[in-house]
Formats: C-alpha cells, sequence, structure tokens
C-alpha cells in the first residue's frame, strides 16, 4: 500500500517526503554562510538575481492556470513575487539591474523545469509552487531578519521585499489554509505521488542553484575557486 491510501494528509506526506531534502538546503553551504553572516551584499544581490528568473517562472504563468482544475486554487496574488524582487533588485544594483542579467545555468535550468510543467503538467507545477511559496513564508522570514541584520536594510523595505507579503497578514493562517489546498488537491494516489517527486526535483533545482552561487561566491572571495 502506498503512503497517500493510509489516509494520512497530502499536506503532511509532501512535507515528510521533502524533509531531508529540507535540511540540505538549510545547511548547504551558501544558505549556512548567509544565515552565518559571512556572505557579502553581492552574494545576496546575485542570489535575489537568480530568484527573479525562478519567479518570473512561476508567475508568467499563473494567468493561464488560474482556471486549471488542479494549479488553479494555489493561484493566489498576494504571493506574487516579481514585483517585489524588481524593487528589491533596483534597491541592490540600481535602476539598470536587467541590463546583461544572465541565470547561471542551474537556474535556467530550474526555471526551464517550472515552465514546462507550468505548460504540459499543473500537478507538477504545484510541487514548484509548493517548494517555493510555502518556504518562503517560513524560512523565508529567518532571512530577511538575518539579511537586514548583516546588511543593513530597512526592516521589510527595500533590498527584502521579496520576504515581505504585504497581502498577508497572518502567515501561520495562510499556511493552514494553504496545507487545506494542499489536502483538497484535485488528484488520484498516484498523480499525488508523481506531485511529491516533483517536489524533491524542486529541491534538488534549489540545491544545484545554491551551489553554484557558493561556487561565485568562493571566487570572488579568493575562495578555492580563484586559488585553482
Ligand atoms: C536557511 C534556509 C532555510 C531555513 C532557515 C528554513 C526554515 C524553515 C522553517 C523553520 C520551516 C517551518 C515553518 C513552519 O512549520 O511553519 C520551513 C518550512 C519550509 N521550507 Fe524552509 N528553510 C530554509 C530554506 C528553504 C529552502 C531553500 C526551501 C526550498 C526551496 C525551503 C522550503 C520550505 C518549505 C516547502 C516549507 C514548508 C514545509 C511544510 O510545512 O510543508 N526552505 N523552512
Amino acid at each position: 500500500m502506498d503512503a497517500t491510501a493510509t489516509g494520512t494528509p497530502f499536506s503532511t506526506l509532501i512535507r515528510v517526503a521533502s524533509h531531508e531534502q529540507h535540511t540540505e538546503a538549510e545547511t548547504s553551504t551558501f544558505m549556512s554562510d548567509l544565515l552565518g553572516g559571512r556572505l557579502g551584499v553581492a552574494a545576496y544581490a546575485r542570489y535575489t538575481e537568480q530568484l527573479w528568473f525562478v519567479y518570473r517562472a512561476l508567475e508568467e504563468a499563473a494567468g493561464s492556470l488560474r482556471d486549471d482544475p488542479v494549479a488553479g486554487p494555489f493561484i493566489q496574488p498576494e504571493l506574487m513575487r516579481t514585483a517585489e524582487l524588481e524593487r528589491d533588485l533596483a534597491h541592490l544594483r540600481g535602476a539598470h539591474w536587467r541590463e546583461r542579467l544572465e541565470p547561471l545555468p542551474a537556474t535556467a535550468a530550474y526555471a526551464a523545469r517550472v515552465a514546462e510543467c507550468a505548460r504540459s503538467w499543473p500537478a507538477g507545477y504545484v510541487a514548484h509552487h509548493y517548494t517555493r511559496y510555502l518556504g518562503d513564508l517560513s524560512g523565508g522570514q529567518i532571512i530577511r531578519d538575518k539579511a537586514e541584520r548583516t546588511w543593513g536594510f530597512a526592516r521589510k523595505g527595500d533590498g527584502v521585499r521579496f520576504y515581505v507579503f504585504e497581502g498577508i497578514a497572518n502567515p501561520a493562517a495562510f499556511k493552514r489554509g494553504y496545507r487545506e489546498l494542499l489536502d483538497a488537491v484535485n488528484a488520484d494516489d498516484l498523480e499525488k505521488q508523481r506531485i511529491i517527486e516533483e517536489c524533491k526535483r524542486a529541491f534538488d533545482l534549489n540545491g544545484a542553484v545554491f551551489r553554484e552561487l557558493g561556487a561565485a561566491t568562493a571566487s570572488d572571495q579568493g575562495g578555492p575557486l580563484s586559488a585553482a
């Protein structure tokens, strides 16, 4: 009998199934350096740039998925992050932030997978939606606090607006509602298993971006890459 047949809510299954990878993400070199206050603001800006490509893929698809029976219920305007990322990037990089901005190879692969799911597999898109937005509403708040203290951004101001959900007054209640949406997702048990697999893939895709960001950081700090 597969796990979804045991009556365990889907929101619990997906959280438990991704728990190990969540710990890996939290303890990745890039994230631990960020939370440990060991990164310069340039590394934070590079991370924010990469997020822009991911959220553009997630949010460009929102319009066409709004009426989809599986992904539609998850599309909620208060989650949208592209405008906030663009404001943060203007603050971090200046008005011309977009010129010459390129995704890292891992970011390009991640955004391409999100776009592919959005186009051809809305249930897979749900996995990507969950992995990013529920994370931003949770650990994102820890990252914001750290970024404000490390680089002196105004509390909830320019530079960290990505982490501020102005339209969500009570994040804990919102997350409860989101888990109810997951529990009610319009998918059979096999499809739910596939969503869980895609969530794991989403964590892997994030991990690959962190590794490439970590390598870029090591090279600008005179670390092993530039020394080689
Ligand atoms: C240093 C980085 C991170 C920290 C400190 C962190 C911390 C947390 C915490 C404390 C929660 C639990 C919140 C709650 O139960 O309400 C959480 C949940 C979550 N995080 Fe993270 N996180 C980090 C990175 C990430 C990353 C990189 C991802 C994926 C891209 C991610 C995805 C998630 C998801 C999907 C949840 C929701 C789990 C669920 O309740 O279903 N997190 N995180």
